[in-house]
């Protein structure tokens, strides 16, 4: 068997196009606030931007140094928070390691009505009660979402089995899929025996950020593997999954670079324009 490739770059490009007419209804503007020069945040940012520009939404990034205060980064929450003009911001996320122990605050600060990566309690917490509480769901898991319905791979009465618990993909990834009528189970680094556990899965996520974690022995013949981790070494990117090896036993396989990470920015657009609907609904 060889595996479809699942595009997250023509799932993107589909979902950016129907999100077009929204952008030019409603014109919603994001702002990205970025303190210091992480790399890789650099060329997220860089990505979000461009998708931006290509919907035509209005965006500004906030480019902050590596030196800024805690005090000063919550006057600026503070200012986008109450700016009418702002629909919806980010802070990207790694801070300085000098801010690094204050991100729940920060995540805190932020209005759950401008909260477009989905990252506060809030929008978090509404995720529990079903699909249709889903208001701004964290970019990521909702991109693995969107791919897979754009794929027409069905999610009810599957086993998902998710290979990480962080806050930002695989707890809310796991949430978004029992939601939909799968069986979920959730492995991470103290989990015993973890081949015993993917090699249940129908639909398989990784998300741990250990290249090529997942080999072929530890996948079901037939299963869904979507590959959300990312990790750089000299060679450059790469995901969680051992893709050649992989692709071999799957029925269908997502790419790093190329699959999850387009998913990630245009749900994040997404998100902008469904904020903006909600705020003049209330207004
Ligand atoms: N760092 C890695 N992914 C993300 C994301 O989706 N949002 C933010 N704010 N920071 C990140």
């Amino acid at each position: 068997m060889t595996a479809t490739i699942l595009s997250g770059r023509e799932a993107a490009d589909s979902l950016l196009n129907r999100l077009k007419p929204l952008v030019k209804k409603w014109d919603p503007k994001l702002v990205i606030v970025q303190v210091g020069n992480d790399p890789a945040s650099g060329s997220y940012i860089k990505q979000k931007l461009k998708s931006c520009t290509e919907v035509g939404m209005r965006h500004e990034h906030k480019h902050l140094p590596e030196t800024l205060t805690l005090k000063d980064l919550m006057k600026t929450i503070d200012t986008l928070n109450t700016d009418p003009d702002v629909t919806g911001f980010i802070v990207q996320l790694p801070l300085p390691p000098h801010l690094e122990k204050s991100v729940p605050q920060v995540i805190r600060a932020i209005d759950p009505k401008k909260d477009v990566d989905g990252f506060g309690a809030y929008n978090l917490g509404k995720m529990f009660l079903s699909v249709e509480f889903e208001h701004l769901p964290p970019a990521t898991p909702s991109g693995v979402i969107e791919l897979l319905s754009y794929y027409k791979i069905p999610i009810e009465g599957k086993h998902a089995v998710i290979v990480g618990r962080s806050n930002i993909v695989g707890k809310p990834l796991a949430i978004m899929l029992l939601n939909r009528g799968a069986t979920v189970t959730i492995c991470h680094s103290k989990t015993r025996d973890l081949a015993s556990l993917t090699k249940q899965a129908d639909l398989l996520f990784a998300a741990v950020g250990k290249a090529r974690m997942i080999t072929k022995e530890m996948v079901k013949k037939g299963a869904v593997v979507v590959d959300i981790g990312v990790s750089r070494d000299e060679e450059g990117l790469k995901g969680d999954v051992d893709f050649e090896a992989v692709q071999e036993i799957a029925s269908a396989i997502t790419p790093v670079p190329g699959g999850v990470g387009p998913m990630t920015v245009a749900s994040l657009i997404r998100n902008t324009v469904k904020a903006k609907e909600r705020q003049m609904e209330n207004d």
